[in-house]
């Protein structure tokens, strides 16, 4: 998830620029960069680092021109580096384009423009699009970018240039957002209302597949066909803060409702011909044979979805695994060898405990998978193979649409190995992939859910201490729900495996104590609810999570929240949503500040 930004019109265009793309950068902040149009060429200021670095450069040396287009990035394809900074310039220069999105193809695309004598500076999926839009421009650049974006397959929100137009500008958009900003002799365009909120309120919100035609005076909207479409005026009310939150009230409000997209642009791209293919991960099949035990580690929500990766990879490829917290891995002098796989996940790729985890198990010679969020950052340097996750930016200290993609990560590693180690036979093989692809629209499904949650919560906010109880795949679903509900609303929880209740914990229930059940394991739905009995026969009020085929749940939990019908292997992916609804709207009512807890720091890079 990256932030563009473009104006033509008649003012100066950098300044513009700078003040649109501080809007953006809680979109992307690892590197930035600027293409502006003046003097009959391309201005070109890009750069590692923090939108401010930039902007020192371009007030150094203002440019004067009154076009031009700007990037803040969030890397995926390339780590954060001056030359991986967006604008990507084709090889005469005349050519600039900005890129929100990922291009799947790219390196197809690569191959053949290469084998047509283009020379690429970057590591980016995004430069091919200069060099293509260049090799198809004959004189005029919407044509360009359009038969460019015909070839292209993935998503993206482009901003395109060329010195040969000077009163001229394109932009495009698919799957990744673009908005167009209406103003009396000027237009913009950015990836959101933020950036132009300052300039007009009258904006075009731009559908999948079209391409826009920007000059000063004019905005005219094409089909991919290039046939012009009518759009309507979108009269934005908003202020700035709620704009950046996309009109949400919490950054987590609106980093769960990405959760749909989140799920699919983490899985998709590593799905080819319905084969798993996991880009920057070499770990082949002999391989595997070679590695007789696997260690996940991590810290808080990254070492609950490890919890979930060694019930699944144990499950499906038959391998040991031991997960472990970092903090404590770290000093046990683990018993690891070069015969042993260790699986560190991480959002920040920043966690110290983390860190220093994965450079133990290196020194004593296992082989290293890393799941991460962020490019370039210290875990993924120091990773030989990282899967990452494509949550974007995650601002909320709170994680929740990382955990769903992390455990997306977990799954496409799970399926891959047990299919290389020939325990998946094809049939199964490929409704596992069919179920995974069906994940993000169960998960809309489940947002779209919510009022029942806010019910529950403002009728239980003042419960002093709640417990999540479950079994299986829902036990560590459990140990997720209680954290996001601690570290947000301050509220005492814990997560207790539901046979475990009656050594022990069960003493603690009485009359009104909240306990909250993920039920989605299908061969553990009867085991859970006598669980649910007991502790209810003890004065507990219920809240269960289950798919909607479990009828007999309604008799038994005072509330419950169907999940679409799923297979109970993938079901955490969805089922971990009403948790983490349920754990906001509990802070909500106890007016917690959500996105900013106490005492907590969203990358927590001291011991
Ligand atoms: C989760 O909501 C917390 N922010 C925290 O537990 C977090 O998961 C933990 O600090 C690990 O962070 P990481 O994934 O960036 O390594």
């Amino acid at each position: 998830m990256c932030g563009i930004v473009g104006y033509i019109g008649d003012k100066k265009v950098a300044p513009i620029l700078i003040n649109g793309l501080k809007k953006l950068e809680y979109r992307g902040y690892d590197s930035s960069g600027v293409a502006i149009f003046g003097d009959n060429n391309l201005d070109v200021i890009k750069c590692k680092g923090r939108l401010s670095i930039l902007e020192s450069k371009v007030l150094e040396n203002m440019p004067s021109g009154t076009m031009g287009i700007g990037h803040t990035r969030w890397a995926t394809h390339g780590e954060p580096n001056d030359v991986n900074s967006h604008p990507h310039i084709s090889n005469s220069g005349k050519i600039a384009v900005v890129h929100n999105g990922i291009i799947e193809n790219y390196l197809k695309l690569k191959e053949f423009l290469q084998s047509q004598g283009y020379d690429f500076k970057s590591d980016t999926d995004t430069e091919v699009v200069a060099h293509l839009v260049e090799y198809h421009y004959k004189g005029n650049l919407i044509e360009a970018v359009i038969e460019s974006i015909n070839e292209i397959e993935g998503s993206y929100a482009l901003g395109v240039i060329c010195s040969d137009c000077p009163t001229e500008f394109i932009a495009a958009r698919k799957d990744s957002p673009l908005i167009v900003g209406l103003g009396k002799g000027e237009n913009f365009i950015a990836s959101d209302i933020p950036a132009i909120l300052e300039y007009t309120r009258e904006i075009y919100i731009l559908e999948d597949k079209e391409i826009v035609h920007l000059t000063k005076d004019d905005v005219k909207v094409y089909n991919i066909h290039g046939a012009e479409v009518k759009k309507e005026i979108f009269n934005v009310t908003w202020d700035v803060s709620s704009a950046e939150k996309s009109g949400y009230e919490h950054f987590m409000m609106k980093e769960m409702f990405e959760e749909p997209k989140v799920i699919k642009d983490t899985i998709s791209p590593r799905i080819e011909n319905d084969k798993i293919v996991l880009d920057n991960v070499s770990i082949s099949k002999e391989d595997l044979d070679n590695i007789d035990k696997i260690y996940i580690v991590a810290c808080g929500t990254a070492y609950h979805a490890g919890v979930v990766g060694k019930y699944i990879i144990e499950k499906l490829a038959r391998i040991p695994v031991e997960i472990d917290i970092a903090s404590e891995f770290r000093y046990r002098d683990p018993l690891i060898s070069d015969r042993n796989l260790v699986i560190i996940i991480s959002q920040s790729g920043e966690t110290l405990d983390t860190l220093v985890a994965l450079k133990e198990s290196k020194k004593r010679g296992a082989k290293i998978l890393s799941i991460v969020n962020v490019v370039g950052s210290s875990i993924a340097r120091e990773s030989e193979n990282v899967l990452y996750t494509w949550a974007g930016p995650e601002i909320s200290v709170a994680s929740t649409k990382a955990y769903n993609a992390q455990l997306a990560a977990l799954y496409l590693i799970a399926f891959d190995f047990a299919y290389k180690k020939g325990r998946l036979d094809e049939a199964t093989y490929k409704s596992c992939i069919k179920e995974l692809k069906s994940l993000p629209s169960k998960t809309e499904e489940v947002l779209a859910n919510k009022e029942i949650i806010q019910k529950f919560a403002s009728q239980h906010y003042n419960a002093k201490s709640i417990f999540f109880i479950g079994r299986g795949l829902d036990y560590a679903l459990s140990m997720e729900g209680s954290l996001k509900l601690k570290e947000i609303s301050y509220i005492h929880s814990e997560a207790y495996a539901g046979g475990e209740l009656k050594h022990g914990t069960i003493a603690l229930i009485e009359k009104g104590t909240l306990v909250i059940c993920p039920v989605t394991q299908d061969d553990l739905v009867d085991k859970m609810i006598s669980n649910i009995r007991e502790v209810k026969a003890r004065g507990a009020v219920v809240m269960a999570i289950t798919q909607k085929k479990n009828k007999d749940m309604e008799k038994t939990a005072d509330v419950v929240i169907n999940i679409p019908d799923i297979d109970p292997l993938v079901a955490p992916v969805i089922a971990v949503t009403p948790l983490q609804l349920f754990a906001y709207y509990m802070a909500v009512e106890k007016g917690c500040d959500v996105d900013k807890p106490r005492n907590l720091a969203k990358s927590v890079t001291v011991e």
